[in-house]
């Protein structure tokens, strides 16, 4: 089989930080090199800040709810960006590994208008009313019906808007990322995200309701973005 061959499904294998039994200490490890991918490659800073973070008004109050969440790195740069703005966010940081909820818990649990909470994003209305949606290289893990449901979801119940950024399923992507990879050692994080681009999206994959906006951008990434204002 050729390599575009490879890339034309989403893959269906688990990652290894999905498994229940995987190594603790690798995980912790995978979670902290997510905030230097974040910072590096994701540019997920600059699209919130012209995004959700554009949209909200100083002084008024939102919710945001950050499927999952992770080491919650996102959320607490996202409070300090509110913060500058004199807006009042709160936070719901949702993931669904018990683990990586304790791990977060322990770096962050002590921040001021973040929750970090334990559950499935799949239930997303047990966390209404809020503003806004978002999660950053999260809807990869789930199989493809799952990820419109939560965009559909999201969409009917966040009354501002959301952004789901992930991964673009790609060859080129897998070719830059294998060549920089080597550099994350004992973690799961070098084999998971080579794994994560071949499960990540093209636009054809999911269906998405026609005002949502699904655009590609560098590097490697995809994007489902609405904002009702
Ligand atoms: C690749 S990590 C991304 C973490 C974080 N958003 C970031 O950008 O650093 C994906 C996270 O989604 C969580 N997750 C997977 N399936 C989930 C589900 N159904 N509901 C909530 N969280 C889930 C995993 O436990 C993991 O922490």
């Amino acid at each position: 089989m050729n390599v575009f061959q490879t890339f034309k499904h989403r893959a269906e294998e688990e990652e290894q930080m999905d498994r229940p039994d995987s190594d603790a200490a690798r995980l912790c490890r995978t979670l902290d090199q997510f905030h230097q991918i974040n910072v590096l490659f994701s540019r997920v800073r600059g699209l919130l800040k012209r995004t959700l973070l554009q949209d909200m008004r100083p002084g008024e109050a939102y919710h945001l709810l950050d499927l999952g969440a992770g080491a919650c790195d996102i959320p607490v740069w996202l409070l300090q960006q509110a913060e500058k703005k004199g807006v009042q966010l709160r936070i719901t940081a949702l993931d669904a590994d018990p683990r990586v909820v304790e791990y977060a818990q322990q770096r962050y649990g002590q921040t001021e208008r973040l929750s970090i909470v334990l559950g499935d994003a799949l239930d997303l209305n047990a966390y209404s009313p809020f503003e806004y949606v978002f999660a950053n290289h999260f809807l990869h893990h789930l199989p493809s019906e799952q990820a419109e449901n939560v965009i559909t979801l999201a969409g009917r119940l966040a009354s501002r808007g959301f952004v789901f950024s992930d991964l673009r399923r790609s060859p080129w992507s897998y070719l830059g990322f294998s060549m920089f990879a080597h550099v994350y050692r004992n973690s799961f994080s070098r084999k998971d995200g080579l794994l994560s681009i071949r499960k990540g999206f093209r636009k054809e994959d999911l269906r998405v309701e026609p005002q949502v906006k699904v655009r590609y951008s560098l590097p490697g990434r995809i994007q489902w973005i609405h904002l009702t204002s």
